[in-house]
């Protein structure tokens, strides 16, 4: 139930009972909160429909509804708005049961869709960078925001394992220790380590960017590799072992979780049937040796390019694989709709491979496949973040930057007696917080800079703003018990804010989750916090003497607090202990 939808229907029902299509009646929040709360602009339109003055049909309606308990007042205003007041009893009976319901009345979607997010993108045996980061952070989100409102959602983190840079990293290792060392698994196990896959990806992929011999032999091995048998195979299981490992920690230290750790060659059965079926039902043609399907529309300007599914030298790629994960998601799965959560530079590659779905059918069904893409996280300077040394930043040392300055930060404001341990995990916290704060509160397809200090700052708007409001409240109620769970009607303009904003939280929710914009809800959680930075300054809790005010105050807070975690675990914020 939210408290805007049924405003709402009073209005439409007010609407029909004098006589006027409802269609667009619905109230708003005011964008004069010093005049009143809430608004409907409905009457306007409906004049030229009905040939009356739109204050004449605003006065109508405001009639009707003079008698109705849950407003304080309707009032008609020029040229034909309605400004709303509800009743502070209807607003504060709402709020009470909000706090009283575990789930604050949400109301969960009725047909859940079964769901996969596809996320993470990381390339196996190549580190992670911070174009990497962008797409667990929002993807993260986007998942959990799903699955609040009730659907069936599976994060997979899709690994790039099956490409060039497999035949490069094999290469590598086979020319460090030997072909004759690499033949068991306790060889293999000995030989192949992550520091090792760390420089040896690096080192050979230059190597091959300047010598096209070297290239070539990698080409030769990915394509061998991707027979799916041999030594080539037997050495890629353990690169793949090794690297999902380190991978499965990095991610966890920014609370980022997959359902699934599947990846490109998990395909590896099914493409070659795929393909076959393609050619048979004459979807897919040769073109130079290569084989692609076409799938340009007369309306494309310009034209897609086609898809391609086999490259000349019959190697497969990222397209063929991207196309059968998606037959196999369906099967194995039965996927409704699947979100990709990939950077805004792949538009094309998923405009094509939504195009090839529809146009062959091959999932046999009607699929939703959105490409939920982003922007590029840049340097103060507004230019692709690098290093010092110009080089692609590591996610691991962005993640340190950020947990020393926050360190810094606490420094001023915990105490001596916090152990330097918990501080340091404090410091994890409020930075891998600033971060996600800082991303997700622009939309994501936009670019944004990369601002350590401004990121960490306890001010303005900033995750451990946030962060700290939550702390600052969680000590109040610590010292406060409530006796009954009963909270009063509102003691001024401060509270009855608060008690709207904390209405409106469905609203956010619904309206980031429908957008696949976690920036919606990263604002409300702001306004939130700003909101109960003013309430706890404007009444006393924890030394107030009053005590039916004290126990009203102290269920506001919690309701608030309880609120504010929930919604920051959905951008997936935590909540330090102290701070
Ligand atoms: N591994 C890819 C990259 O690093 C991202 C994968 C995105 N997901 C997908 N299904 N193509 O660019």
């Amino acid at each position: 139930m939210n408290f805007r939808d049924i405003l709402t229907e009073k209005i439409k029902n007010a609407f029909v009972e004098a006589g006027y299509d409802d269609k667009n009646a619905y109230v708003s929040l005011s964008g004069r909160p010093d005049l009143c709360q809430y608004q409907c602009n409905a009457c306007l339109p409906l004049a030229k429909i009905y040939k009356q003055k739109p204050m004449d049909i605003a006065a109508k309606i405001a009639d009707v509804l003079s008698n109705d308990d849950a407003f304080e007042s309707v009032v008609a205003c020029p040229p034909g708005f309605l400004n709303i007041i509800v009743k502070d009893e209807f607003l504060t009976s709402f709020i009470n049961k909000m706090a009283a319901d575990d789930q604050f009345l949400f109301d969960k979607i009725q047909n859940p869709v079964k769901t996969i997010v596809d996320y993470g993108g990381a390339n196996v045996a190549k580190s992670l960078h911070v174009g990497h980061l962008r797409s667990a952070i929002i993807g993260e989100s986007i998942k959990r925001l799903l699955r609040f409102e009730g659907h069936e959602v599976l994060g997979d983190v899709h690994l790039g394992d099956w490409g060039l840079q497999m035949g490069i990293v094999i290469l590598g290792i086979i020319e460090q220790f030997g072909i004759e060392n690499l033949q068991t698994d306790e060889d293999r196990t000995k030989n192949i380590t992550i520091s090792v896959l760390e420089k040896t990806y690096p080192q050979k992929s230059a190597e091959a960017k300047q010598n096209e011999d070297v290239m070539a032999e990698c080409k030769r091995i990915t394509f061998e590799l991707q027979k799916g048998e041999g030594i080539y195979f037997d050495i890629w299981q353990k690169v793949l072992a090794v690297s999902v490992e380190d991978l499965k920690k990095n991610y966890a230290r920014l609370g980022v979780e997959f359902d699934l750790w599947k990846g490109e060659s998990d395909t590896r059965n099914v493409v070659r049937g795929m393909i076959d079926a393609l050619k048979e039902k004459g979807f897919a043609h040769e073109d130079d040796g290569a084989l692609v399907i076409d799938i340009t529309n007369e309306q494309d300007n310009p034209p897609l390019p086609p898809f391609i599914l086999e490259k000349s030298d019959g190697a497969i790629l990222y397209s063929t694989t991207d196309l059968a994960t998606i037959l196999q998601r369906c099967e194995e799965f039965d996927t409704q709709r699947m979100i990709y959560v990939v950077d805004n530079r792949q538009g094309t590659h998923f405009k094509q491979l939504f195009r090839t779905v529809a146009k062959t059918g091959i999932a046999g069904k009607e699929l939703d496949l959105e490409f939920s893409g982003f922007g590029t996280m840049n340097g103060k300077d507004g230019k692709p973040y690098k290093t010092r040394e110009g080089g692609v930043m590591r996610l691991e040392d962005l993640i340190n930057a950020l947990e020393t300055e926050a360190y810094k930060k606490l420094e001023d404001t915990i105490g001596n007696d916090v152990s330097d341990e918990e501080k340091k995990e404090i410091a994890h916290q409020v930075g891998v917080g600033a971060l996600k704060f800082a991303d997700l509160s622009n939309h994501r397809s936009k670019d944004y800079n990369f601002d350590v200090e401004r990121f960490c700052s306890f001010e303005g708007k900033t995750g451990p703003y946030v962060q700290y409001t939550a702390v600052r409240i969680a000590s109040i109620l610590a010292k406060c018990e409530s006796l009954s769970a009963k909270i009063d009607l509102p003691e001024g303009d401060v509270q009855r804010d608060l008690f709207i904003l904390l209405t409106e939280y469905q609203t956010a929710v619904k309206g980031a989750a429908f957008e696949l914009a976690p920036n919606i809800l990263v604002d409300y959680i702001y306004q939130l916090a700003v909101a109960l930075n003013k309430y706890y300054h404007e009444y006393k809790v924890a030394t107030e003497t009053d005590i039916d005010k004290k126990n009203s105050r102290t269920n506001t807070l919690k309701l608030s607090f309880e609120l504010m975690k929930t919604l920051l675990d959905i951008v997936g914020i935590e909540i330090p202990k102290r701070m």
